[in-house]
């Protein structure tokens, strides 16, 4: 489903001076459909530059990234085109960042919504049935529902984070850090759900800092120096 060839990407910072930063450097590995990888390595050693070079938030410098998609075959994601590669993240792909990117004046229940909505083609009341329903699994109080995660807890717009990305069961899920400001419950709900999403095909490369957690989730490690 995945395989990452010999990744590289280095960062030049002009206001360093055009300094050399290496990100991620002679990256391989490869999962097979419903496989979960977690990466792992100390701070600093390239994980979420791997993660970001999936998703292209980082056009990669070297090396290939095979992803077998639904729609358009093998692709190679570190050169296939803008606008295939959106509309592989539209229908397949899907990334939870640390935190959430709040878009203003959006209700809680319609950012999980609307991906249900947008990609799986279920009526408004379906949707709507789902978006609860997951908010609910993951401890978000009812009263919150409509309201604007802006001023949400860092674990609860985590959680809302997690549930638009898991809502709409993307093929390919990037997971960095996603119960890094959780509890102990709301972190078992968590990984009750990713389970879950793998049992039904969901493939998954993630990030996570608590090696119990990692050997509790992936099904293969990683490992970075
Ligand atoms: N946009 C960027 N510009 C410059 N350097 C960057 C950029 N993104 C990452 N780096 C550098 O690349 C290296 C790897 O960073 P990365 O965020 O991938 O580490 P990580 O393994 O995820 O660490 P952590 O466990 O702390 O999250 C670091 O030295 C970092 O400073
Ligand atoms: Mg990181």
């Amino acid at each position: 489903m995945l395989r990452v060839e010999n990744l590289q990407k280095n960062f030049n910072v002009k206001i360093l001076g055009d300094k050399h930063i290496p990100g991620c450097h002679d990256i391989s590995f490869q999962l097979k459909a419903g496989q979960f990888v977690s990466l792992s390595g100390p701070s600093g050693a390239g994980k979420s530059t791997i993660l970001k070079c999936i998703y292209r938030t980082y056009l990669p410098g070297s090396g290939h990234i095979w992803y077998d998609s639904a729609n358009y075959g093998v692709v190679d994601l570190a050169t296939v085109s803008e606008r295939i590669l959106l509309d592989i993240r539209n229908r397949e792909m899907a990334y939870v960042s640390q935190f959430l990117n709040v878009i203003p004046r959006v209700s809680a229940l319609d950012l999980v919504m609307e991906p249900i909505l947008t990609r799986n083609g279920v009526s408004y009341q379906e949707a709507r049935e789902r978006a609860c329903h997951l908010l609910q699994r993951l401890q978000i109080p009812e009263e919150l529902f409509e309201a604007y995660p802006a001023t949400f807890s860092g674990g609860e717009q985590q959680r809302v984070n997690i549930a638009r990305a898991v809502s709409w069961k993307p093929r390919l899920l990037l997971l960095d850090e996603p119960t890094a400001s959780l509890d102990v419950k709301s972190i078992d709900r968590v990984l009750e759900l990713l389970t879950e999403l793998r049992q039904q095909g969901t493939t998954m490369v993630g990030i996570f800092h608590d090696p119990e957690i990692m050997k509790k989730t992936a099904s293969h490690i990683y490992p970075l120096q």
